[in-house]
């Protein structure tokens, strides 16, 4: 038996990343969102500080980072008072999505619902347990065989922020269903449209009960850490246990310098600013540029990307950009319904993004 999992997606744009290479100025690589700013010092310092770790980690994370977790979720996401036994870490937040189905010990004929325009690993995820992916976003149409249920908020692509007032209905319906639902926050801190981005666990939404309620979220981004790998994840205290008894098992546990780090970088909010900040200035500088150059920017109100369309096929898109030097990514990879629009990633430097406006405009 082998696992039938799809191609990877990014393989398909090599041809595009061969045509950009070849402008006079060099690639100019909006394709992903791998930040490219300086890991914060509190993180460097830290990591020097745990270098010596002869012992095995908790993988339950470590009683530090476990009060570092629970005070980020309570105060930069409002959760209301939290316990040790709701907070893990993970190994970043994309083990965690890809692996949840099946710590889930979800199957065959089990549904995994996941939105409609949406970062790939969901699927992935579900197929790997072989269940059944059904894309969905209207909480009314989520079908009774649902098991879990994931949404994004800010999305990966389209930046778009769920409200409190879907948050509601989601929770409302899962929990009619019996169906885990698991929010992926990972881009939360970084908004531009709004004040902010509620998570699942917001306390106006939940009232306190977290029952089968999970959220995902990783300092890969607002920390410049994708290469620690830094994740961390909170909920009802039973889904939390389900999980860290399988992560045990499975050996799922984070390094203990890296969890020094999250517990250092946790309580630090001095650098996430700065990184906004700079996030900002080269989504202003990419916006203005993309309008000029006749696309239409939809959502991205935040997150990391700007979600672009001139009403074309992505793919002829993902090529005009390739003839100015620029890769983007086209936006059926993150299904049908984003297949006129192109992915812009605000993860080059400034440099970068600044040489990418002229070329747009030129
Ligand atoms: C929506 C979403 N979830 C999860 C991840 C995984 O991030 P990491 O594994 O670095 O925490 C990403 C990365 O781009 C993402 O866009």
């Amino acid at each position: 038996m082998t696992l039938q999992l799809p191609d990877f997606p990014w393989d398909s744009l090599e041809p595009f990343a061969l045509q950009a290479k070849a402008h006079p100025g060099g690639l100019l690589d909006l394709s992903v969102g791998s930040p490219v700013d300086p890991t914060p010092s509190v993180a460097i310092k830290a990591l020097e500080y745990a270098a010596q770790a002869p012992s095995y980690p908790l993988t339950a994370g470590s009683q530090e980072l476990r009060s570092a977790m629970v005070s980020w979720w309570q105060t930069q996401r409002n959760t209301g008072d939290l316990s040790l036994d709701e907070v893990i870490p993970s190994i970043g937040s994309k083990e965690m999505v890809g692996l949840l189905p099946t710590l889930l010990g979800l199957g065959a004929g089990d549904v995994v619902v996941i939105p409609e325009i949406a970062y790939p690993t969901y699927a992935i995820g579900a197929m790997v347990a072989a269940a059944t992916v059904v894309t969905e976003n209207n909480p009314e149409h989520w079908p009774v065989e649902s098991k879990l249920v994931w949404i994004n908020s800010p999305s990966n692509p389209t930046g778009e922020v769920l409200g409190l007032d879907y948050l509601h209905k989601a929770v409302s319906r899962a929990r009619s269903l019996g169906a885990v639902l698991a929010s992926d926050e990972c881009y939360a801190q970084l908004h531009w449209d709004v004040d902010w981005s509620p998570s699942l666990l917001d306390e106006r939404v939940t009232q306190g009960d977290r029952t089968r309620l999970l959220a995902l979220y990783s300092l890969s981004k607002q920390s410049n850490l994708a290469g620690y790998r830094a994740g961390l994840v909170a909920g009802g205290d039973q889904l939390i246990a389900e999980l860290l008894l399988a992560r045990k098992h499975m050996g799922l546990i984070v390094p203990s310098p890296i969890q020094a780090v999250m517990s250092a970088t946790l309580g630090d909010a001095d650098h996430v600013d700065t990184q906004r900040e700079r996030y900002r200035h080269r989504r202003t500088v990419l916006a203005t540029a993309l309008r000029a150059a006749g696309f239409r920017i939809d959502h991205s109100e935040a997150g990391l990307y700007l979600w672009v369309t001139k009403g074309q096929d992505d793919w002829e898109a993902v090529s005009w950009f390739s003839e100015r030097g620029i890769l983007v990514a086209p936006g059926s990879f993150y299904g049908v319904a984003g297949s006129q629009h192109v992915r812009v990633a605000l993860t080059a430097t400034d440099e970068a993004v600044s040489e990418a406006a002229k070329r747009l405009q030129a």
